[in-house]
């Protein structure tokens, strides 16, 4: 059977909440002979302590299983540097201002390192009156389209969801935007700074 949890993630978290492996061990009411025998790999706790063990390390179960432990320095985030995430399995799309762990579908999901369009997947901007109007000259078959396209500004997100048989096409406030992001579900995200 896989290990859920790496006995190295445990120690780590651990020693960040300055933490000996007794007080671990007494707050999941085993032995510190358990807990370092997690820690060195020569076990692994049994999956009933997987919510116990993420509460006393701080951290959410899904943070614990994913090895990685979330924490934002700018509380504020920065919308401008968000991140955008997109379930391979039911095509949810998710924005997050700052640093998170995103599951859907049973998957966490990468955060997706936007690309300079190339020449298949041009995000066209034109200002019409107080709009600006993105369109891109792509394929919108059921097995290739753009699923997306939003625009983002320090305060915002407008996001526009597209379908297959449908325009690549939306309409922004002008407002503030600062970023145009395109998504196609074969070539993934693409973005352009105005
Ligand atoms: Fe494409």
């Amino acid at each position: 059977m896989d290990r859920y949890v790496t006995g190295d993630v445990i120690r780590a978290l651990r020693e960040k909440k300055g933490m000996t492996q007794e007080a671990l061990a007494q707050r999941l009411f085993v032995s510190a002979k358990a807990v370092s025998k997690w820690e060195t790999g020569k076990g692994y706790p049994d999956i009933s302590l997987l919510e116990p063990l993420a509460a006393a390390l701080d951290i959410s179960v899904i943070e614990l299983l994913n090895g990685q432990s979330v924490s934002n320095r700018n509380r504020a985030g920065n919308m401008i540097r968000g991140k955008w995430y997109v379930c391979p399995v039911c095509g949810n799309v998710l924005f997050a201002a700052g640093e998170a762990v995103i599951s859907c579908c049973g998957i966490t999901l990468p955060p997706l390192e936007p690309e300079a369009p190339d020449e298949d997947h041009r995000l066209e901007v034109r200002r019409v009156e107080d709009e600006y109007l993105v369109t891109v000259d792509h394929p919108m078959t059921k097995d290739h389209y753009l699923s997306f396209l939003a625009a983002v500004s320090d305060r915002g997100v407008q996001l526009i969801k597209l379908y297959p048989e449908e325009e690549a096409l939306a309409r922004f406030r002008i407002e503030g935007v600062r970023r145009v992001y395109g998504y196609c579900n074969r070539h993934g995200l693409f973005a352009i700074k105005l």
